[in-house]
Order: C-alpha cells, then structure tokens, then sequence
C-alpha cells in the first residue's frame, strides 16, 4: 500500500513567505507531521512525496528519517498535475492513498478506514458533514442565495483507490476536477465516503495557521 503526500503548493492563500507544508507548528512542520503519521500506519509499506522543485534537495534528510519514503519528485502547476507525477511512481496495483501535505492531524485511525473501504469499494473519501448554512455571494458581499445543505459532505484526504481506477482516471483526466475522486467519479465508478474528521482539515487561510498551532500544543498569545 503507498501514500502519495502531495507537498508541491505554493500556499498562497495562507499568506506570504513559505508555503504552508513547510510551516512549523509545535516544532514540525505540517509536511513532517503528515510523514510521521504515515510512517506510523501499519497499513502503509511506502511512500512517494511530490515538492516543489526548488525544495527536492530537502528529500535526502527525510529519506534519513522516514523509513518508508522512498523518494520525492517534482510536482506541476496544478495539484492534479502533481498528483499525475507522483502516481508515475506507484508500481504495484494495489492501493494508493492520496494525502495533501496541508492536513498534518491525519490520524492512524482514519488513514485506516479509508485503506479498508478503498480495498473493498474501489474508491473512498474521508468526509465531514457540512454543519454551516451554505450562502452563494457574487464578488461583492451581496448574498444571491442558500445553497440546501441536506446531503452535503465536506470531502478530505487522503482519498484511497485501487492503483489501476486512479491511473485510469488520471489518463483520462479534463479539466476542473477539485479533488482525485472527482476523476474517478467522470468514469463512472462508485466512490465511497468514510468518516473523516474535523481535526483533519486543510490548513488554507491564515488563520487556520493558528488553530493548527493551538492544536500542536503551542503556546499563542
Ligand atoms: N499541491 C501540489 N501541487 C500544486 C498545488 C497544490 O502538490 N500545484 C498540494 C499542496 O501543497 C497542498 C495540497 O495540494 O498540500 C492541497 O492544495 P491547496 O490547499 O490548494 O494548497 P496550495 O495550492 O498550496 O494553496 P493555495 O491554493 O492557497 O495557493
Ligand atoms: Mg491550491
């Protein structure tokens, strides 16, 4: 079984200087926290990093401290892009987990139900319930309408897949799929959701910065 992380963002929506994968929180960074997670999974027997490329010389150090990496490559414009770079990588036909770099509180747990219910269906995604009332606003602020929220679920990673469907969606890949299941989802084939959880969310704005350092046990005034 492989993890892909996929670390090659620029971040830009958390704000200036380094991209958020290499932010420390608590002393690690987001990337760091993801690998050992990854590390400590039973399930995983491998894992592949995409970075961007003027980061790859950091490779050979995490190689040193992470068992399981087995190399790092240079990812794309686009996250896909990187995702399609890495999965290059991934030789056997088992399953794939596809995790972004920017939600370093993936538990050992979670990374375990997705595994199972990947093996099993083919195709699964950690999710949240959506708890907010959804509100559609144009560029202004001016609300244009509720979006019901019956059914909705907030999708996470990693998003696990039998090797051969996602390489199969990646070949056949179009234009605005916002995550891995969505190509999968193109082709016709189930995608199975499991219980994510709301620790696990995507550090993206800055002040997610902050509750991933309170969550780390930093101390923050
Ligand atoms: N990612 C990637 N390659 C890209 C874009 C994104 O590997 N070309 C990774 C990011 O590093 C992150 C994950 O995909 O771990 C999720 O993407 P996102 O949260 O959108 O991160 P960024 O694209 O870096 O941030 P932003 O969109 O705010 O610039
Ligand atoms: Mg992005």
């Amino acid at each position: 079984m492989s993890a892909l992380i996929v670390a090659a963002g620029s971040g830009r929506r958390a704000g200036a200087g380094v991209p958020k994968q290499f932010r420390r929180v608590g002393g690690r960074s987001l990337l760091e926290r993801c690998l050992e997670a990854f590390e400590a999974a039973s399930e995983v027997d491998e894992m592949w990093l995409v970075l961007p490329r003027r980061k790859l010389g950091l490779a050979g150090a995490l190689r040193r401290r992470f068992a399981k990496l087995r190399g790092a490559v240079a990812g794309g414009a686009q996250r896909a892009d990187s995702v399609a770079r890495g999965l290059r990588w991934v030789g056997h036909d088992g399953v794939v987990l596809v995790h972004d770099a920017a939600r370093p509180f993936v538990s050992s747990s979670l990374i375990r139900r997705v595994v199972r219910a990947a093996r099993r269906h083919g195709a699964a995604v950690p999710a949240v319930p959506v708890a907010d009332t959804l509100k559609r606003a144009a560029t202004g602020r001016q609300v244009q309408g509720t979006v019901p929220g019956a059914g909705l679920w907030s999708a996470q990673t990693p998003q696990g897949f039998r090797a051969a469907l996602l390489r199969r969606a990646y070949r056949r890949r179009g234009a605005g799929a916002s995550d891995d299941a969505a190509l999968v989802e193109r082709l016709g084939r189930r995608v199975v959701l499991v219980a994510g959880s709301p620790l696990n969310f995507k550090v993206t704005l800055p002040g997610d910065l902050i509750l991933a350092r309170l969550l780390a046990g930093e101390r923050t005034r």
